[in-house]
């Protein structure tokens, strides 16, 4: 078993966390962009592991720009269709959701290419929402915590009906304002052409699976790690962040799209809030050793500015569908340290 791109009893943990709601899959079929990324490789493969477990046949067309040789792939339940997803025209594809994952979310690589990034999450978005109608499909849009911007003290933790402090015209609004447009588009799809639609907003999910270059938190300073190099904390370090390991978020991701009845929905851990020096010091005291560290300014090739303070009020997800986050931090340490230390 080739575990580069998650860990099998994650994947097994997510299937039990669903297994009051596997009848909920039978028969469906998932459109799902962005099925060579982080996420879209965990959709595909708890819905093989529910297919071999229950004896089933749901089936996947996964699409992507690009794809790596991840197992998955080769399934028969799965159809794989490499293309741009702004390049999307005619899809014979008769899908119960569609999950619209593909994006640019690491902030090197928006910042490196930030038309890509408004346009694929808008031009995508339309054409999907185009073909959510025309199936009768239920359609999935992966927008982003950062459509929050820089939310004040009183706002945190963040509510789905925060209107948010975003900047037009700043280092990281190719990807916020492309997300909010996106937003927009399936709001007046909802209520003007009656499509079937719900939005998440993860907040900093991470887990195994994660490219050592992909520049967000937890692959950078694991590579660090791997590389007996001190982990880099940019500026001051106080900024802070709620981490949610992908088990509980994926958990989450299905539980809205299977059942849920809402719009807009939080996705993430409302605990603990840290700063990149508690991290740290959690790093060393889950894993045992000393870990070095030094403050740096932020790189050339990376925004100049990012959110003081992220941390989601999650209490849609509690209350309707009992969620909670099961995996803590220092459990989540030790997991992606286990699997960073073998495929970085
Ligand atoms: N992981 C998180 O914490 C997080 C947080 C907020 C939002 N999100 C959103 O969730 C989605 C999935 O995130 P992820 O962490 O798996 O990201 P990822 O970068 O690992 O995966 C995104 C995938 O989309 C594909 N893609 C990008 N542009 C494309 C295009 N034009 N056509 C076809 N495919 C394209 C990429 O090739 C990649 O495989 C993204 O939309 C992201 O913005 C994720």
């Amino acid at each position: 078993m080739n575990e580069k791109y998650y860990l099998l009893n994650d994947i097994r943990e997510i299937v039990n966390n669903l297994k009051k709601y596997h009848k909920n899959f039978f028969g469906k079929k998932f459109l799902i962009t962005g099925a060579n990324g982080f996420l879209g490789k965990y959709f595909i493969k708890v819905i093989l592991e529910i297919n071999k477990k229950t004896k089933q046949k749901i089936k996947v067309l996964a699409i992507d720009i690009k794809f790596d040789n991840c197992e998955i792939y080769k399934d028969k339940n799965v159809k794989k269709l490499k293309k741009d997803v702004n390049k999307i025209d005619k899809l014979n594809f008769k899908c119960d959701y569609i999950l619209h994952a593909a994006g640019i979310p690491s902030p090197k690589n928006y910042y490196k290419k930030p038309i890509e990034a408004i346009f694929t999450s808008i031009t995508s978005t339309k054409n999907l929402l185009e073909y959510s109608k025309k199936t009768n499909s239920k359609f999935i849009f992966f927008s982003s915590s950062e459509i929050y911007g820089n939310p004040d003290k009183k706002n945190i933790p963040t509510k789905e009906n925060y209107n948010g402090n975003v900047s037009s015209i700043e280092d990281r609004s190719c990807y916020d304002e492309g997300k909010r447009v996106g937003e927009t588009l399936c709001y007046f799809y909802k209520i003007k052409q009656k499509v079937k639609c719900s939005i998440f907003r993860p907040f900093n999910v991470f887990g195994p699976g994660m490219p050592k270059n992909d520049y967000r938190v937890f692959p950078r300073f694991f590579n660090s790690i791997k590389k007996k190099q001190p982990i880099t904390i940019f500026k001051s370090g106080k900024q802070t962040r709620t981490f949610c390991y992908v088990t509980d978020a994926i958990t989450a991701m299905f539980l809205v799209t299977i059942i849920g009845k809402k719009f807009v929905y939080n996705i993430g851990n409302d605990k603990p809030e840290l700063n990149m020096k508690k991290l740290h010091q959690l790093m060393q005291k889950s894993l045992n050793k000393k870990i070095k560290s030094i403050n740096i300014k932020y790189p050339n090739n990376y925004p100049q500015v990012e959110p003081q303070r992220r941390c989601p009020d999650i209490t849609k997800l509690k209350k309707e569908f009992n969620f909670k986050n099961k995996v803590t931090i220092m459990e989540s340490i030790k997991r992606f340290h286990h699997w960073s230390s073998r495929y970085y």
